[in-house]
């Protein structure tokens, strides 16, 4: 009976890593994307309910009642989680990611914890046949244990941080006196405890303890000094990381789905992490161990702001050749995705080329404007890359920034004791005519004056941008003629 539940429970594991895979290669296309969450989310579904045949939910006699009372309290936690996520804002994403990420690297921390902890309570020689009943730890079983736990404490601890920043409960960069020392200091500790704990076989209670306080803590002095245009890799880091630390665990428990799923998302967030810390023009050294910009007062920024009416830059566009939009976090707020495509539509009826500008951290999560410029049914042919758009801004008319604040400001070049200093932005100022779409004066996430909104041939146009966009629409409306 037991071989025959292993064995399904086997090739079950099986078809949910094949699902994940393909769930996952189907999500590199906004096309398929859609499909691709379905389908990796079947597979975890199959996971899932093949862990109540699995040998392992079962005791000698019968179904044990502890492991099937912790498997449906976990499913009852994630239900309330599904219900929770179904409700977060797009716009909040990046924090419902870092708690995401935060569980999963603190529940391979506590199956490395569980498992170190059992292999201490043995007594006498770690003998093949006391290994074999788990209980203690073959040596390799032992390294990876303590590996994944190592990674896993790290990514708690580090995402509950991101979390507190990007949920705006603390401050976005706390930089403490001698950080880089410390947090050496604290990977050295933590490292030779950890090998300690291997080379015991039958670990002491007090190092095991010990190794996770290290751990821990230094989760929480790496993140801590990392803010601004830092958090996007940052997160990313942190979901490969926990990805990596579900791999390990997977080969600690024997479970394949486990080990799959967990080097899929390591691998994956690891591509993502290099990507994104490319395109912010940064290693992920730098990310780790420096800042963005050096300490100092920030340059002053001379000239004013001058405000602009809707019917203006609805004729200013009427009469444009060509206009770029720059869509930032403000539009993903306003959620003005919908009138700007109308305000889009009735440029392209007369005849204006228009064209989205897409700054890769803009919003707040990987790819965010592109899912809010899909949703409202913009065509991808007409949205352009940083490294694609920026060679165009010297030729355009209006570039009509919407909600957009640090991935245009140009402090980013000019400023280096700026938190933003060394990061691409799109290159807005060169654009004859610059109008900015926001509420009042207030900042982008890294907390600074924007050089752009004081720039000579910078408008802006104040409001909600989803009302301001609906001015323009109908200003264009207004405006006599049809055409150039
Ligand atoms: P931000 O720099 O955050 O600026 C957004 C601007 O939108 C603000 O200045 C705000 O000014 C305006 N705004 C807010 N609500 C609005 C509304 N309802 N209508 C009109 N305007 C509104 O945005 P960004 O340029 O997209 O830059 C993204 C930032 O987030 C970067 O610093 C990036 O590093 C960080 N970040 C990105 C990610 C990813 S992966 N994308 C993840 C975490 C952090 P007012 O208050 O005056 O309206």
């Amino acid at each position: 009976m037991e071989a025959t539940l292993d064995l399904l429970a086997k090739a079950s594991y099986f078809i949910a890593a094949v699902l994940f895979i393909v769930g996952l290669k189907r999500m590199s296309s906004p096309v398929t994307a859609r499909r691709g969450i379905q389908w990796a989310g079947v597979g975890m579904v199959l996971a899932t309910v093949v862990t109540f045949v699995a040998p392992a939910t079962w005791g000698p006699a019968g179904v044990d009642p502890l492991n099937l009372g912790l498997i449906l309290l976990a499913l009852a936690l994630s239900a309330a989680f599904w219900v929770w996520g179904r409700r977060v804002p797009l716009t909040d994403m990046p924090q419902m990611v870092a708690i995401f990420n935060g569980m999963g690297g603190g529940s391979a921390a506590a199956i490395g914890a569980v498992a170190l902890v059992s292999a201490s309570a043995h007594s006498g020689a770690c003998t093949a046949e006391a290994m074999a009943a788990h209980a203690c730890l073959h040596p390799t079983k032992a390294s990876l244990a303590v590996l994944g736990a190592l990674i896993g404490a790290v990514s708690f601890s580090g995402s509950v941080i991101a979390w507190a920043k990007l949920d705006g409960r603390m401050d976005r960069r706390y930089v403490f006196p001698a950080q880089q020392a410390v947090n050496a200091l604290l990977t050295v500790a933590a490292v030779i405890s950890g090998v300690l704990l291997v080379a015991q076989g039958t670990p002491l209670l007090w190092l095991i303890a010990l190794f996770f306080a290290l751990a821990l803590l230094l989760g929480v002095t790496m993140t801590l000094p990392i803010g601004g245009a830092d958090m996007p890799v940052v997160i990313s880091l942190y979901n490969a990381l926990t990805g990596l630390a579900v791999a390990f665990k997977g080969y600690v428990l024997q479970n394949e789905a486990l080990m799959i799923a967990g080097m899929v998302v390591g691998a994956a967030g690891m591509l993502l992490t290099q990507l994104m810390a490319k395109a912010m023009n940064r290693s992920l050294g730098n990310v780790l161990f420096g800042s963005f910009g050096a300490a100092g007062p920030a340059q002053a920024i001379s000239g004013s702001q001058k405000p602009i009416e809707a019917s203006d830059v609805a004729a200013m566009m009427a009469y444009a050749e060509r206009v770029v939009i720059v869509p930032g976090y403000g539009m993903a707020v306003a959620q003005a995705q919908h009138k700007v495509w109308e305000l889009t539509q009735a440029l392209q009826k007369r005849g204006v080329q228009v064209k989205f500008a897409i700054h890769p951290v803009a919003g707040r999560m990987p790819g965010h404007m592109n899912v809010l410029l899909a949703e409202a049914g913009v065509p991808y042919d007409i949205i352009t890359d940083m490294d694609d758009i920026n060679p165009e801004f010297p030729i355009t008319d209006v570039a009509l920034v919407i909600g957009a604040n640090d991935v245009v400001n140009p402090v980013a070049k000019t400023d280096p004791a700026s938190p933003i200093y060394g990061m691409p932005i799109l290159d807005v100022s060169l654009a004859r005519n610059v109008v900015v779409v926001k509420r009042g004066k207030g900042t982008g996430f890294a907390g600074i004056e924007n050089a752009l909104f004081y720039a000579d041939n910078a408008r802006m146009l104040y409001g909600d941008a989803s009302g301001a966009i609906a001015r323009l629409v109908a200003g264009l409306k207004e405006v006599d003629g049809g055409g150039h």
